[in-house]
Parts: structure tokens; C-alpha cells; sequence
């Protein structure tokens, strides 16, 4: 799986995503081998920088972010031969023509034969505009040297299913659905593409993977950091779009979609809307019913004090954006009809940890009650997504002795003993996937909109209804109360992961 040449043109190159995420991923590529001869990276953004300066940059950034650090100097020199910085406005048409020329440049000298990725790293703000410059300079289109263009595009994708329509409208006026790769980078996680292995490579799962047998499905995105500095974009985000209406979604689609039949871009992304598109219509006057929100003041995370989210650089002190949520939504179809899907999400939560844990109903009939059972649970398959990344089976198992006593235990497997490698990072998977056109792990046009539909409703009900009174739980802890409440009321409690 080798790509062919090309050159990706990253907007926004003097962000942090490029320096934190992108960079570190080409230069890994680079490292295995997977990159293309001739493979070149223009940085393009508004900053007046030399080529020289902007390349140290990016070294800096590998050296601390890579999962593989420092920087291999030999390596470095070669694939920084790659790389080098146009100076421009997105408004500015002129402009275009100069990363243009570079471009055509590029196919002569280094050989990238016309095939170009043009990245949105920018605020989300730029897109159109970058988009309809692209346009208009022609840059959509094959070149004299022939080849492909391909566009990536950040999240967030819109702010609202009608934002959303309208950007999926700009951007197929300029370039066809095919050309387009919306990223999403759980998708490019090791532990959520093996969803796909577990599910449709074994036999035993599917028999059972249905309303009959589960009781209830919980998705966890707990992260312990704050917002990051990010102060700016999270204030006028919240929680729930920032990482439920894509990272949380694509972890459910993924879960409760039908097998595909084929594994190929459209076969496996034809599955995932129907899923998506089955979850059931919220109703915004309702909203209160299905949702938690939170928000964190102020408290200890890993033994160190944390500001509240109020006292964050760039976040209004009053704020009333959420930095948890809890909801619950249902799927109506054969499979999954009357099983709650329980989905939280927060910031500065104890620990980060990422888990789907799908729990069985119990058994029909028990045969060892009382004490003999007393603390046992039911079965729980647990899909550990990150950190110590794996799989475990909560089993019921007699303890020894002279007695009959059950206690719960786990069968395991986890990618650190079973695979003696290291996962690459979701960006490399994806970044590759890209220039060799395999847009499988990139969500469709129809996918993002139907991920928006249930958001915006939701978002819809939280704009009429009164935010609970904010902050509402401390950092370092699972949530506001109420989350516990709110699936005690369904006679469940959140696993602790
Ligand atoms: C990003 C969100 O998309 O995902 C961040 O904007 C969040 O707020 C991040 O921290 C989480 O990604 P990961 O890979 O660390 O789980």
C-alpha cells in the first residue's frame, strides 16, 4: 500500500493541530516507509515566515509530540526537503496563484505528478472561503501535470444540522463527494477500527449482538484535561458538539450497525447512516429527559489543583457552556429497539478513559441466589478504546471451596501482551488512507448530517429550557450528580470504568 506522489497543502499550517498532530504523523509515515517518493507538505498560513523557520518549527513540534522522539536527525534532512511555507490570506485570490505556482513547482521538482490533499486545519470560520478560493483558482481541478485532488476537512463540521447542509452545499459546489474526506479522528484509533474485526470476524458475537440478549450499551469519553487553552473555540462549543455529534456518534454508528456487505468505503458507510438515522427523533421540549449537562468548577485532577472552567483563559465567567454530558438515546430498529444507549462525556473527569461497555440481560432463571450470588453482576463485554487498550468479558465464576459462591471475574485481552507493536497514531491511519483514496474511515456527506439531526434537537431544547445552575461539579470527579440519578431512574448505575 504504497501512495502515489503527492503534495498536501495544509491551511492553517501555523495552528496547533499541525504542529501537535499532522507533523508528527507525516514524519511516523515517513519513518515506516509508508510515504510516497516525493512526498511534499506546503505549509500554507498568514504568518510571515521563511521556509527555514517554519521547517524548525515543525521539527520542534515532531520532537514533542511524536510518538517517536527526538527527531532522527539523518531522517529529518530528507523529509524536510518536503516541506516548505506559502505566505497568504484565505480572501486573497492572488494568493492561490501563488500556491499555484508552488504546487507546479513541486511537480517538477519533486515529482508529485499533479496529485495534491489540500488540508483545513483553519478555524472552521475559513472554510467556505478557502474552498470557494480553490475554486476559483482552478485548484479543484487536475492540472496541466494531470492527478487527483483530494480535500481533508477538520471538525467541526457546521454548529447545527442547517450549518452543516449548507458547508456539505459550498464545499460539493466545488469539489465532488468523492474528492471530500471528513475527518473524524477516532475512526483512525487501532481499538475503534478492531469494533469492525471483533464484530464481523468472529462468529460468536453477532448471534447476540441484539436486543434479546443486551440490556444496554455505555459509551464513555472521560478525559482529564481541561479545555487546554482552547478557551476561545470550546466557550462557543460545549461538550456535546465537540465530541458527541462526531467522535461519540461514529463510536454508536460503529457499534449497532448492520454487517456491511462489503468491506469497502460506501458499503461500510451505507450502514453506519442507517444506523445513525435510526436513532430516534429527540423531542426538544423533552430534552431534559435524555440529557445531563455539566460543568466543572474548580478542584484536584491526578493530586494537583485545576482552575474551573469559568476562571479558563477566554471563557466568558459567566459561562453556560457545558463541559459534561450525559444522554441517553434510543435506536429504532429490529436490533436495537427499547435498548438505551447511554452516552457521557466530560473534561477534567478523574482519569481519562474511553470505553463502550455493552451489558447482557441476565440469566432467565437463576439458579444460585442469595448469598451464593450476592455479588455477582451481570455480563458486561467492555471495549477499552484508550488508555490499555483491549477487551474483557465480565464472567460469573464459582470461588473455590467447599461452598457454592459466585463472584464476577474477567476474561481479557489487551494489545500490549497480545501484539508486540506499538499502534500507530489515528492520524497516520488516516492521513495515508487519504492519499491512497480509501475514504472508508472518513465520514460521508449523508453520515454528518444524520449525526447533526438528534444533536440539534438536542440543542434546540437546551436553548429554550434553563441550564442547570453551573458550575456543578468539582474537576476530579465523574460528573454532576444528576448523571447518577438520571440512570438510577432507569434502575441502572454508569459502570466505573
Ligand atoms: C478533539 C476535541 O476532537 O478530541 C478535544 O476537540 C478532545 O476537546 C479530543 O480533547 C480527544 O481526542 P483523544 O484522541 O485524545 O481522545
Amino acid at each position: 500500500r504504497t501512495p502515489a506522489p503527492c503534495a498536501m497543502v495544509i491551511f492553517g499550517a501555523s495552528g496547533d493541530l499541525t504542529r501537535r498532530k499532522l507533523m508528527p504523523a507525516l514524519y511516523n509515515l515517513a519513518l515506516e516507509g509508508l510515504l510516497p517518493p516525493g512526498f511534499s507538505v506546503v505549509g500554507y498560513a498568514r504568518r510571515d515566515l521563511e521556509h527555514g523557520t517554519f521547517r524548525d518549527q515543525m521539527r520542534e513540534g515532531v520532537n514533542q509530540f511524536s510518538r517517536r522522539r527526538p527527531v532522527d536527525p539523518d531522517m529529518w534532512e530528507v523529509f524536510e526537503q518536503g516541506i516548505s511555507y506559502v505566505q497568504g490570506t484565505f480572501e486573497d485570490p492572488g494568493d492561490y496563484e501563488r500556491l499555484g505556482q508552488e504546487l507546479r513547482r513541486l511537480d517538477r521538482e519533486r515529482g508529485t505528478q499533479g496529485n495534491r490533499i489540500y488540508y483545513l486545519a483553519t478555524p472552521p470560520d475559513q472554510y467556505e472561503t478557502i474552498v470557494d478560493n480553490l475554486g476559483r483558482a482552478g485548484l479543484n481541478k487536475p492540472g496541466e501535470a494531470g492527478g487527483w485532488t483530494r480535500l481533508i476537512v477538520e471538525k467541526p463540521f457546521g454548529r447545527d444540522l442547517q450549518s452543516a447542509m449548507v458547508l456539505n452545499d459550498r464545499v460539493l459546489r466545488i469539489f465532488e463527494e468523492e474528492q471530500v474526506f471528513r475527518i473524524d479522528h477516532y475512526l483512525g484509533k487501532e481499538t475503534v477500527q478492531n469494533i469492525l474485526a471483533f464484530r464481523f470476524a468472529n462468529g460468536i458475537f453477532e448471534p447476540i449482538w441484539n436486543r434479546n440478549y443486551i440490556d444496554n450499551v455505555q459509551i464513555t469519553v472521560a478525559e482529564s484535561i481541561g479545555i487546554e487553552g482552547r478557551g476561545a473555540y470550546y466557550d462557543q462549543s460545549g461538550a456535546l458538539r465537540d465530541m458527541v455529534q462526531n467522535h461519540m456518534l461514529q463510536l454508536l454508528s460503529v457499534i449497532a450497525m448492520e454487517p456491511p456487505i462489503a468491506f469497502e468505503a460506501d458499503a461500510v458507510r451505507d450502514e453506519k447512516v442507517k444506523a445513525l438515522r435510526a436513532i430516534r427523533q429527540v423531542d426538544p421540549a423533552r430534552v431534559d429527559e435524555i440529557t445531563v449537562r455539566g460543568q466543572y468548577s474548580a478542584g484536584w485532577v491526578g493530586g494537583q489543583p485545576v482552575p474551573g472552567y469559568r476562571e479558563e483563559p477566554n471563557v466568558d465567567p459567566n459561562s453556560m457552556t457545558e463541559t459534561f454530558v450525559a444522554l441517553k438515546l434510543f435506536i429504532d430498529n429490529w436490533r436495537w429497539a427499547g435498548v438505551p444507549f447511554y452516552l457521557r462525556t466530560g473534561k477534567r473527569m478523574p482519569r481519562r478513559v474511553t470505553e463502550i461497555a455493552i451489558q447482557f440481560k441476565r440469566v432467565p432463571h437463576p439458579l444460585f441466589r442469595g448469598a451464593a450470588a450476592e455479588s455477582l453482576e451481570p455480563n458486561v463485554l467492555a471495549i477499552r478504546i484508550q488508555p490499555d487498550e483491549g477487551i474483557s468479558l465480565k464472567i460469573a465464576a464459582k470461588v473455590p471451596g467447599p461452598q457454592i459462591r459466585l463472584r464476577s471475574v474477567n476474561m481479557g485481552f489487551l494489545y500490549g501482551t497480545s501484539f508486540l507493536v506499538e499502534s500507530p497514531d489515528a492520524y497516520e491511519r488516516l492521513l495515508l488512507d487519504c492519499m491512497l483514496g480509501d475514504s472508508t474511515l472518513f465520514t460521508r456527506r449523508d453520515e454528518t448530517e444524520a449525526a447533526w439531526r438528534p444533536i440539534t434537537a438536542i440543542l434546540e431544547g437546551w436553548a429554550e429550557a434553563p441550564p442547570p445552575l453551573f458550575p456543578n461539579y468539582e474537576a476530579g470527579t465523574w460528573g454532576p450528580p444528576e448523571a447518577d440519578e438520571f440512570l438510577a431512574r432507569d434502575g441502572r448505575e454508569w459502570r466505573r470504568p
